[in-house]
Parts: C-alpha cells; structure tokens; sequence
C-alpha cells in the first residue's frame, strides 16, 4: 500500500524541526476568552489582538449582537438547507438588499464564506475554453476557482501592469477572459493599481473580478474598497467580499451590475449544493454592513492607526512589507521561519498576538509576522504594541 500520507512528510519534518526549538506552535493558539475586538485571554494573559482582520471591530457592536440574538430566537440556530430550496429566509434578501445598497449595485449573491464565494464565481463564469488572467500572489480561494472551473490559466507578476497587458495581448481575440485582482494584497498590505489594471483589461476585452476582501468598510469613501478609493468601481464587473473581516462574522458575497447575473444562483455549484448562513449570521452581517456605511470617523481613526504603527516599527528598525502604510495590514518580514517563530512567542509573552505566515502562503518565501489593526484600537495600545514590539524585538536580536 502507497500511504496517501507520505507526500506531507517535508511538513511535517519543518513542523518538528521547529518544534524541537522548544518554540510555541504558532498554529494552535486557543483564545480563552474574548473580552473585546482587540483584546483577548490567551495562555490565561491578557493578550491585546493585532492578527484578527477585524478592521472596523464590529464583532462586539451592540446592534449587531441584538440582531443575531433576535434572529436566533425567531428563526432558530440554522437553516439546514440550500439557498435555492428551504434556505432563503427573509434575513438572506435583507443581507443581499444591504450590500447592494452598500456597493450601489443591481445584484448581490451571499454565500457560505468568501472562500466559497470566489471558488463559485470564479469557477462557474471561466470554464473550458475561457482564460483567467491573475496577479500570481493571489488568494488561495482564487486559484482554486481556477482549478474547478477549468479555464487557462494565465499568472502574471505582482502588481505588474505591463506584465498583465503582455499576457492580454497574447491571448485569442475572441476568447472568453476574466481578468482577477485583489485590491488589498493581505500578504504584504500592499494595494492594486487597479485604475491601470482596470483599463488595460478592457482595452482586451476582459471582464474583471475583483476581491475586496480586505478593503471592505476601510478603504473608499464609502468603505466600498480600492476600486472606489480609485475611481474605477463602475469598471467592475464582479466584486467578491467576506463577512470573515470588516462585517465581523462569517459569509462571503458577489455584487455586480451584470444584466444576467441572477442565473447564476441556479448554475453556481458552492452556491447551490451547501446550507445557507445560519439566520443569526445574515442578520448580524446586515446590520453590520449598514452600520459600516455611516463608518467613516472609524475609517479615519483606523488609518492614524495604521500611519503610526507602521511609523513606529520602521523607526525601530523593522523591514516592513510597504514602504508607506496603504492598508490596514503591516506586514514584518523576518529573516527566517525559525526567527519568525521565536519573534512571534516573544510577543506572545508580552501579551501581543499577530499572525504568523510562510510559505507557501507568502510571496517569494518570506517569513512575516503579519499584523492587523482594528478601529477599535486605541491610540495608547498602538503606542502599547510599539514597546511590546521593541522588547521582544530586541530579546530575539531581530533589532538592535
Ligand atoms: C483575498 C481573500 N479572499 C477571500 C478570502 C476568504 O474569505 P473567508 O474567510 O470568508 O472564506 C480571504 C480570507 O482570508 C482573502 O484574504
């Protein structure tokens, strides 16, 4: 017999490797108990929160937390159905009116994660014959709909305009083409020239998606994302989203002007053979989108946040993943997986938790500590998160 298990057996040396540092598993972490968007008890510490994509700290809104628990009480703790037979409630149309309202779009289509929401976009819309044309630092959930829908695949370089119009002009004339970007890369915090992208894709005759994933409720003046902060929002065909991030629960969705775009909740294999979101997290989603739309002091909060972080960890002496902050991720890059690893448990002792990412997930092999901010943030914890920065930085030897 071929054990189906030996081809993980490089991981799972790396992953004992590493653990015979005597280092913490960065990726078991258990959150005690949350006491607030940005605070938590971890290993029975206070631990302040600045790895969870909760950008605008909706997880504890009041309303928000009113309207699931009434959702619950109504309709009960599932919908144990598919949207297109008994799992449409009235609170799935009020989740979709929300977003349409938020984006000022004609269509919007909720789904069970954001994941599932690029794997069916992205896989029903690109099929055999058709072209997917993709920065190659894409979301995992990206190239998966790629792979499913069976469409050529074209990668192009980060952020690469020219890269992108090379790879277009390449391409049969007549040929069906999706061209996919992100407008946050979540890597590295670093944004899209979507407006340069946008143009060179329809000089080609290319329908775009966009993943907004982590400029949702941030970026733009209306939160709507970089397409918007860029002007270019009426370009879109297709923006896909996540509840997982700015929204604070779970869902993913597709909003888009495109005249038929209703069919695909018959054709759109992860829409229609899953259960819909339970009612309690529709609810909470709606009314945290339409609470998003009046964010935008949060907004300016959240940016000050963002400017004085990433000040303050390149002052240190920190190599940053931006040269400017242009999200609210800043990504820290560390030498190795093993320097990474200690740098992320010494800021765990001093009650700071951030994300810990390398390859594959991370672009060119890089090891990063990948922290998040959220509105909710103060501004004496960001200075707070500084000092924690600077201790631990200087124990491991990452700074001098
Ligand atoms: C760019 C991007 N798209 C999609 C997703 C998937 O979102 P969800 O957590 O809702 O599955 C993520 C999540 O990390 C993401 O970063």
């Amino acid at each position: 017999m071929t054990d189906l298990f030996s081809k993980f057996d490089p991981l799972i040396q790396q992953r004992e490797a590493l653990l015979a540092t005597g280092v913490t598993d960065p990726f078991s972490l258990v959150m005690e108990r949350v006491v607030s968007p940005t605070v938590a008890i971890c290993n029975g510490r206070e631990t302040i929160l600045l790895g969870t994509y909760n950008y605008m700290g909706m997880t504890f809104d009041e309303d928000v937390i009113a309207a699931g628990k009434e959702a619950l009480d109504k309709f009960g703790s599932g919908t144990t159905g598919s949207r297109v037979l008994n799992g449409t409630y009235q609170g799935h149309k009020e989740c979709e009116d929300a977003l349409k309202e938020f984006y000022a779009m004609d269509h919007a289509m909720v789904f069970s994660t954001g994941y599932q929401a690029n794997l069916g976009i992205i896989s029903t819309i690109a099929g055999k014959g058709d072209y997917v044309i993709l920065d190659i630092d894409s979301h995992a959930s990206i190239y998966d709909g790629c792979k499913m829908g069976d469409a050529e695949i074209v990668a192009f370089r980060h952020n690469d305009v020219e890269a992108l119009e090379k790879r277009l002009k390449r391409l049969p004339p007549e040929a069906g083409k999706l061209v996919v970007l992100e407008g946050v890369y979540s890597m590295l915090g670093d944004i899209a020239p979507l407006k340069e992208m946008i143009r060179v894709s329809k000089e080609a005759g290319a329908m775009v998606l966009v993943d907004e994933a982590h400029s949702m409720g941030f970026i733009g003046e209306h939160g709507r994302g970089v397409a918007e902060a860029q002007g270019v929002l009426d370009d879109v065909d297709f923006v896909i989203g996540t509840f997982s991030k700015s929204v604070g629960t779970v869902g993913g969705f597709c909003v888009s002007n495109h005249p038929k775009f209703e069919i695909l909740r018959l054709v759109c294999r992860p829409y229609v053979f899953t259960a819909s979101l339970p009612p309690s997290v529709v609810a909470t989603a709606a009314t945290s989108i339409r609470k998003l739309m009046h964010g935008s002091n949060k907004r300016a909060h959240l940016w000050e946040n963002s400017k004085t972080l990433h000040k303050g960890l390149r002052d240190l002496g920190f190599t940053l993943g931006t040269d400017e902050p242009q999200s609210a991720i800043i990504a820290v890059i560390m030498p190795d997986l093993e320097k990474g690893a200690m740098m992320w448990e010494a800021l765990l002792e001093e009650g700071l938790y951030v994300n810990l990412a390398r390859p594959p997930a991370t672009p060119a092999g890089m090891t990063l500590l990948r922290c998040s901010l959220c509105a909710e943030h103060s501004s004496d914890q960001v200075v707070e998160i500084l000092g924690r920065f600077e201790r631990a930085g200087k124990r491991v030897g990452i700074i001098g």
